[in-house]
């Protein structure tokens, strides 16, 4: 494999429905001192109204930015909606699409996900797919079956490509402080790569693919010593320039 390239690290923060300007002014100030430069990107995704904001005045900083969602249709009467040309106007480079959050209040499902990941992959957005399963569909033992049919349905239409980025999110340690183990991470994600390997062929072990729920400084290191996991989905821990730091400078 000549031209293989090994999945790129990518740390994303997850702001929610947090934070105004000021609290996103005063994040950055505290968080650039302390991140060592970055080879690898380190995406934070505010709120969109803080995007062209915080994306103007720190994305030469070494940061990149991005959406947490988007509609799949390029313009439209769909009140309160934003699409991928809306947000990339705002200075994302990525999206956050299918987030289980999403997909419970929302009612988002795998076709209207998939119509995200296209419309973002469009518009030249890097999305990044979140797939996972609930405590019930764990303990019925579906967990892998759930992120086998996650995964196929998200990205029925979609060409084979090192632009998206996928993040394994088991809906139970989301929020809830209940992290995976590092192993049963490693599992999941190892899984989801040889699925996306019967998909996508070799390409598959050049995608980076991320775990998410409850990841904090405590628990970095040892879910990024795991070989299939290339990064991090961080809600929580995001929100505070010192603990996100903290993670974002895990192997220094
Ligand atoms: P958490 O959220 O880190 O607070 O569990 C992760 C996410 O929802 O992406």
């Amino acid at each position: 494999m000549d031209d293989y390239h090994s999945p790129q690290t990518i740390i994303v923060a997850n702001w929610k429905m947090y934070k105004t300007q000021r609290g996103a002014i005063e994040f950055f100030d505290n968080l650039l001192p302390l991140i060592k430069k970055k080879e690898n990107p380190v995406v934070v995704c505010p709120p969109a109204t803080l995007l062209p904001i915080v994306s103007s005045k720190y994305a030469d900083r070494g940061l990149f930015f991005g959406a947490q969602n988007i509609h799949w249709v390029t313009e439209g009467a769909y009140t309160g909606e934003i699409s991928a040309e809306q947000a990339t106007d705002a200075g994302a480079h990525f999206v956050i699409c299918g987030h289980s959050e999403r997909r419970h209040y929302f009612e988002e499902s795998n076709e209207m996900v998939s119509h995200k990941v296209a419309a973002a992959l469009n518009q030249g957005l890097r999305p990044i797919l979140c797939i996972g399963e609930t405590l019930e569909e764990r303990e019925a033992g579906d967990a892998l079956e759930v992120l086998r049919q996650d995964l196929f349905a998200s990205l029925a239409t979609i060409e084979p490509t090192t632009n998206i980025v996928i993040a394994y999110e088991p809906v139970w340690a989301i929020g809830t402080g209940k992290v995976a183990s590092p192993a049963d991470a490693e599992d999941a994600i190892g899984f989801i790569r040889i699925q996306l390997r019967e998909l996508w062929g070799k390409l598959a072990d050049e995608v980076s693919i991320l775990y998410g729920g409850s990841v904090k400084p405590e628990n970095i290191v040892e879910l990024m010593a795991c070989p299939n996991i290339n990064g991090a989905l961080v809600g929580g821990a995001s929100l505070k320039a010192e603990s996100f730091a903290a993670i974002v400078n895990y192997n220094k």
